[in-house]
């Protein structure tokens, strides 16, 4: 049979499968706009069966899962390629291959060693002390991070990595603030709650503190399973509640989180977190729609902006710079440093600010800053400036 560059990706899966060295596969892009299918993502797991593909279909509101025979699943992936999706991704210890599907169906594959260094990363980080232990770690237990020996489940390594380093960057950050008995935690748009239940673990058991905590969430389904997984890790002071970040009524929030929170989602939390007088504010911005849709260049920076992968980077630091310089002009010490290697995913910023007292003078240095930076890009406003303006969503 003629190889096509299709099936060229699928015998690089295939071979990651035969080798063990498959982390996951991504596919995405669905070729269908209206599709409600979103993205796949493929892992390798060992059910009693023996070892399958597990298939995760992220839907536009739902997540279905599906294991595969190998053979039966690389069949699936490649139908996907072929008829669903522009998009595919894959991770394995040796190498990655991007296989994106462009106009005129020209495909086009990528394939790039992974680098010496990141594998010594690996390898260290099986031996480092992790911030958050696995013994008897019931919610790890529950999201499937763990299994039932509580050890941590080949296909969950990335996860279980990405909680790690979460609570290592913001871990000490909230050790020294000065917070109030009680204090209370907002982790807005909280998903399936492996971060907001790590980081109430760390804060009650490794620094003794006592929080409320609330995760807010959209889906119903998600704060259903999330309050039962914290009725049975004992974590009686932390709740989720369904409704929106920008209009759920909430008490003050001493600690604003919003990890992952689409588009302009991060700003609804971020204006919160300032409205409420946040001593910290923690995002980690998803996707940045409103700001390369504000873009209105005429300057130098017209051919760079020409080509869609550059616009899209430039709206990502120009979203975020502008962020931290609102945050800072609000009166916080803005920080952004990388949350997780884009080995694994492609957002992997964070972006922190602690409550600091600011002259009157910084701000209007600050202000001018971001005047200077929109008409640059000829952007008209940031949605993050239109909310502290009208103050807050729809008022
Ligand atoms: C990508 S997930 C991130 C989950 C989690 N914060 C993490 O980083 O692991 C984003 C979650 O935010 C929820 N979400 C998105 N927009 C929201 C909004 N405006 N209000 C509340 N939840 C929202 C989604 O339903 C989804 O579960």
């Amino acid at each position: 049979m003629q190889k096509t560059p299709f099936t060229i990706f699928i015998d690089k899966l295939g071979s990651a499968i035969a080798k063990k060295e498959l982390v996951k596969l991504v596919v995405a892009r669905p070729r269908d706009p209206a599709s409600d299918l979103k993205s796949l993502v493929v892992t390798m797991i060992e059910i009693k069966a023996g070892p399958r593909l597990n298939f995760v279909y992220h839907h536009k509101t739902k997540d279905i899962t599906k294991n595969y025979a190998f053979d039966e699943g690389l069949a699936v992936v490649l139908k996907s390629l072929e008829e669903d999706f522009f998009n595919a991704d894959l991770f394995a210890s040796a190498e990655t291959v991007q296989m994106s599907v462009a106009g005129r169906g020209k495909v086009k594959i990528r394939t790039t060693p992974v680098a010496p260094k990141a594998m010594e990363i690996t390898a260290h980080d099986h031996v480092k002390e992790r911030m958050i232990s696995t013994a008897g770690n019931v919610y790890l237990r529950e999201l499937g991070v763990l299994n039932a020996a509580f050890e941590v489940r080949r296909e969950m390594s990335d996860k279980f990595r990405q909680i790690n380093r979460y609570i290592e960057l913001i871990g000490p950050v909230i050790a020294e603030l000065p917070l109030r008995e009680g204090f209370h935690v907002a982790d807005m748009g909280s998903g399936k709650g492996y971060l907001t239940f790590a980081l109430y673990d760390y804060l009650t058991r490794k620094l003794g503190k006592s929080p409320v905590m609330t995760g807010v969430e959209t889906r119903a389904d998600l704060v259903e399973q999330s309050n039962r997984i914290a009725e049975k890790s004992g974590f009686v002071n932390l709740r989720f509640v369904s409704g929106t970040i920008a209009d759920l009524p909430l008490e003050k929030i001493d600690i604003l989180i919003a990890l992952h929170a689409c588009d302009t989602a991060t700003d609804d939390a971020i204006f919160r977190g300032i409205a409420s007088g946040a001593a910290l504010i923690v995002c980690a911005p998803c996707c940045h729609k409103q700001v390369r849709k504000a873009f209105n260049v005429n300057s130098v920076l017209k051919p760079v902006l020409k080509h869609g992968i550059l616009e899209e980077r430039q709206a990502e630091i120009i979203t975020d710079s502008v962020r931290a310089l609102i945050m800072e002009s609000q009166g916080y010490q803005a920080r952004i440093s990388e949350f997780i290697s884009t080995e694994h995913t492609p957002k992997n910023l964070l972006i922190t600010g602690k409550k600091v007292t600011r002259k009157p003078a910084e701000k209007k240095k600050i202000l001018e800053s971001i005047r200077q930076i929109k008409e640059l890009y000829g952007i008209k406003q940031h949605y993050l400036e239109g909310l502290l303006e009208r103050g807050g969503s729809g008022r």
